[in-house]
């Protein structure tokens, strides 16, 4: 499969923080490849530098074969963005929305009048295309943005955060939006998230990045694979004087302790976790709960870095408390 997008060492630094840092990868076309990380992680930066609104500090990419730098119109031309931000005009119907949309991209009106019932057809809205965008529920305001995004027919569609803050039904919806225009139209996909069920379920394939670096790459299976077997986590009272006791065993790939849990990385859980339980019965340490579970993304994002995304989201709020601090000091 031919390269649609292929970056090469990325950067971009904002007074002197590097907001993304010396990434490079590439995508398929046909694909639906998915950006996972915390707040902050650099995930608008890259799509922004990726679609010509933001210029890289090093590095460079192509974009359907186009430069980045150079030639920024014909990337821009190829490409469709959704943005984290809502950028629909609320006092305009959806029709208009869409319509404003391709006359900007010069998608001659005989073509506009076709595609836009179509585009709206496909995410469910045909019934509303008269409705002003400020009737909407945000799900309907994420759906109309998706289709107005594929009305110039671009092979690549960047998708910034596309179910933010949506409840979990509106959220499998857009999903199924999503699969269906990759089907049906070929249409290349990459989209950031912070949900890992959502890189999990929809993504081929998944780059997690945390201060703007790529920690791992793959299927969602290769990555769950690369932390090897089960997962067990446990709590326990005890917590300090159980990681010397279990450390030294063999079935044990690694050990970490966040958020008051204990994870470990095990082979064949299920039989090990009774020798687990007679170590911890022999050394009087106390369990309060005990759970064996296939790996999941959180598993891999934490095996690589040390913490959960929740508890990475928590340091990257308090790092910008302490800026905005020192900031209003001065
Ligand atoms: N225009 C800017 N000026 C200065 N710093 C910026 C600017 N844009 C982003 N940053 C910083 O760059 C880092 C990466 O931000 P970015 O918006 O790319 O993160 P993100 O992964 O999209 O996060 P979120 O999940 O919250 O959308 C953050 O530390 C952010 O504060
Ligand atoms: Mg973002």
């Amino acid at each position: 499969m031919p390269e649609v997008v292929s970056i090469h060492n990325l950067s971009k630094r904002f007074n002197g923080l590097a907001a993304v840092d010396g990434i490079s990868f590439s995508v398929e076309e046909g694909e639906i490849f998915g950006f996972l990380g915390p707040n902050g992680a650099g995930k608008t930066t890259t799509l922004s530098m990726l679609s010509t609104l933001l210029e890289p500090s090093s590095g460079g990419a192509t974009v359907n074969g186009y430069d980045i730098k150079t030639d920024r119109d014909n990337v821009r031309k190829s490409i469709g963005i959704v943005f984290q931000d809502p950028s629909l005009d609320e006092e305009l119907t959806a029709y208009e929305n869409m319509d404003f949309h391709g006359w900007l991209y010069n998608v001659p009106r005989e073509v506009r009048k076709k595609k836009i019932p179509e585009l709206l057809k496909l995410v469910e809205l045909d019934d509303r295309q008269g409705h002003f965008v400020k009737t909407f529920s945000g799900g309907m305001k994420r759906r109309l943005e998706i289709a107005r995004g594929l009305l110039h027919e671009p092979k690549v569609l960047f998708l910034d955060e596309p179910t933010l803050g949506l409840d979990p039904q509106t959220r499998n919806h857009i999903w199924d939006y999503i699969r269906q225009l990759n089907k049906e139209k070929h249409t290349t996909i990459i989209l950031t998230t912070h949900y890992m069920e959502e890189a999990d379920r929809l993504c081929n394939r998944v780059a997690i990045i945390d201060h703007g670096r790529i920690i791992a790459l793959g299927t969602s299976d290769e990555l769950k694979e690369t932390i090897g077997g089960d997962v067990i986590t446990l709590e326990s009272p005890d917590g300090g004087r159980l990681m010397p006791v279990i450390e030294k065993m063999p079935w044990l790939s690694s050990a970490k302790e966040h958020d008051g849990v204990i994870t470990l990385n095990v082979s064949e859980a299920n039989r090990n976790v009774i020798e687990l339980m007679n170590l911890l019965h022999e050394n009087k340490i106390s369990i309060t709960s005990l759970k064996i579970h296939n790996p999941t993304l959180e598993d891999v994002f934490l095996y690589y870095t040390g913490k959960t995304i929740r508890e990475r989201e928590a340091d990257t709020n308090e790092a910008m408390r302490m800026r905005h601090r020192m900031f209003t000091r001065r």
